[in-house]
């Protein structure tokens, strides 16, 4: 029979192929391009990772220099752009300030002339270059000062770290910021990234691919339940009120921020690593109480969520990273954003190398074809 069935949220549903990334969530393991991500983040830098990601092969030491010289000149923003961040109000939310100037690119940079190889390898260029510099821009405007320009002489993240701050930051905390970057930079068919993908299948321009994907990462359900983590923890306040908080919030049938995955039964390989570095930071700068919570709620979780094959997710303890790192929550989301950018072009180029343009059906359960009715006679 030719009967639809629907299914919810795609569960399940290929939609592309794809040679980006590969995930295992029985067994809890992550490959981008063929690599594991324990190995990269041990042995890659994000740039590195960013640069295999898109392109689909390790730099070599040429080709890896170039790319990081190249980001590092188109790092500064148009001074049209900062103008633009300066009207915005400055309690908005970081994610939308992002969405807008990632947006504001396509004014400046699109000729839609995706069938060029240097526009694509430029656009790839600009938007990671320039998103970590939105992101400090606009923190530094909304306390009322002036943004600050990027430095030569610092790394990708070192200089997103000391636009953000102002201040040169210790180089392992540098470092650890590096690593969480290439763990979230790609993750399959995610909702952003399937975002991206419907958005480049139109044949747009990539600034507006990005604008859509960082819109669709925004949400609670998504990369917005970092900041949404942290929240939930200081509600918590103690390790001893971890379990009365799990059973009201599953009396209540709430979600528990950071836990749970569509693709990973087991626990997130991303977060065992990020739990990690969380403990290299606080033996180098001090302990954060709220990681006592943290995993405190993780042990009693175990037994109450873990037969459903719920854990904790990439979000669980990002957090208590970047905390940690002195970044305000509500720039959590914004992060992942800059490391994801990545992932987001990756698709983008395979998109456009094999396109149809995204068009699914629905199954209509609306009214049956009826006759008009006069606005008099309507009750
Ligand atoms: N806490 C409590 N119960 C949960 C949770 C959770 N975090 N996640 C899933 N469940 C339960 C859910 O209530 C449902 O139970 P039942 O079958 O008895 O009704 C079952 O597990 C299946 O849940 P679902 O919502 O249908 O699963 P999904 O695959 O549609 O959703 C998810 C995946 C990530 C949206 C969901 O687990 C969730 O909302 N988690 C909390 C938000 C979060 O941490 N999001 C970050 C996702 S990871 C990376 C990222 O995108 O940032």
């Amino acid at each position: 029979s030719n009967k639809l069935i629907l299914k919810p949220g795609l569960e399940g549903v290929p939609v592309t192929n794809s040679s980006i990334c590969d995930i295992d969530g029985n067994k809890g393991k992550l490959l981008y391009r063929g690599y594991s991500i324990e190995e990269l983040s041990q042995k890659s830098s994000f740039l590195e990772t960013a640069y295999l990601l898109i392109w689909g092969e390790l730099p070599t030491a040429i080709q890896l220099r170039d790319f990081e010289q190249e980001v590092q000149m188109h790092r500064r923003l148009s001074f049209r752009v900062r103008d633009m961040m300066k009207c915005f109000p400055a309690t908005g939310h970081p994610m939308d300030a992002l969405q807008s100037s990632a947006a504001s690119l396509g004014l400046f940079y699109s000729r839609r002339a995706i069938d060029d190889p240097n526009y694509i390898y430029n656009a790839v260029i600009r938007l990671i270059a320039k998103i970590p510099t939105m992101i400090a821009a606009f923190q530094l405007i909304r306390k009322g000062q002036d943004p600050i320009q990027p430095r030569d002489d610092l790394t990708y993240s070192s200089n997103f770290l000391y636009m953000l701050t102002e201040k040169e930051q210790d180089p392992i905390a540098a470092k650890v910021f590096d690593r969480c970057l290439i763990l979230h930079a790609e993750h399959s068919l995610n909702a952003s990234t399937f975002s991206a993908r419907v958005t480049a299948s139109t044949l747009t321009d990539p600034y507006a691919v990005i604008a859509s994907a960082v819109g669709t990462l925004a949400g609670p359900l998504h990369g917005g339940a970092n900041e949404d983590v942290i929240a939930m923890l200081e509600e918590i306040k103690t390790p001893e009120n971890a379990a009365s908080f799990l059973d009201n919030a599953i009396k209540n049938k709430s979600k528990i921020m950071g836990f749970g995955h569509r693709e990973y039964k087991v626990k997130d390989p991303r977060a065992i690593i990020l739990q990690k570095l969380a403990e290299e930071l606080f033996i180098r700068f001090g302990a954060d109480e709220m990681y006592e919570v943290a995993k405190s709620l993780e042990a009693e979780a175990i037994p109450r969520l873990g037969p459903k094959g719920i854990f904790p997710n990439v979000d669980f303890y990002s957090g208590l990273v970047y905390r940690k790192l002195g970044i305000p929550r509500d720039l959590f989301t914004p992060i992942f954003a800059i490391s994801r950018v990545a992932g987001w072009l990756a698709h983008w180029r395979e998109q456009l190398g094999a396109n149809r343009i995204f068009r699914p059906s629905q199954i209509y359960t609306g009214s049956a074809p009826r006759d008009w009715i006069s606005l008099e006679n309507r009750k």
